[in-house]
């Protein structure tokens, strides 16, 4: 199974970034675990802070791969572009947030990817990325 995690801007930043929403581990430290528990996955990552990279990556692995898990940052509640791509694509798509938007600003509570998306896990810090990974695999 081949799975890709895409994040979109400032998540290059977990573990430094405001540790009161998205806790003190770095991605690439919880990627090593997440590798490690699941080695019948192969799980690949991708970041980037520019939306035009996101779509592209989007379209590269979404005819291709097992899954998508998705966390567009900012640009869930501002990109109809990530959206469109999202819907465009064959792959399945999990949509991931750390925090609980929904606990947060108003403006973090709309999500243009979410009409398109197989489901959505959010507000379990970057366990919700591990969670998503399981919705595919017990599929
Ligand atoms: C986030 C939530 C977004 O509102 C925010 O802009 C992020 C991260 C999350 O994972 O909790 O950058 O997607």
């Amino acid at each position: 199974m081949k799975i890709i995690i895409i994040n979109g801007p400032n998540l290059n930043l977990l573990g430094k970034r405001e540790p009161e929403h998205y806790g003190h581990l770095s991605f690439m430290e919880f990627l090593e675990k997440l590798r490690k528990k699941y080695p019948q996955v192969e799980v690949e990552h991708f970041q980037s802070n520019i939306e035009g990279e996101i779509i592209d990556k989007i379209q590269e692995t979404g005819f291709k791969y097992d899954g998508i898990i998705l966390n567009a940052a900012a640009y869930t509640h501002t990109s109809i572009g990530i959206g469109d791509a999202v819907k465009a694509v064959k792959t399945p798509v999990v949509e991931v947030h750390i925090s609980n938007v929904y606990a947060r600003e108003e403006e973090r509570q709309k999500s243009f990817i979410a009409p398109y998306v197989k489901g959505i896990v959010i507000g379990f810090g970057l366990k919700s990325y591990e969670l998503a990974l399981r919705a595919f695999l017990e599929d």
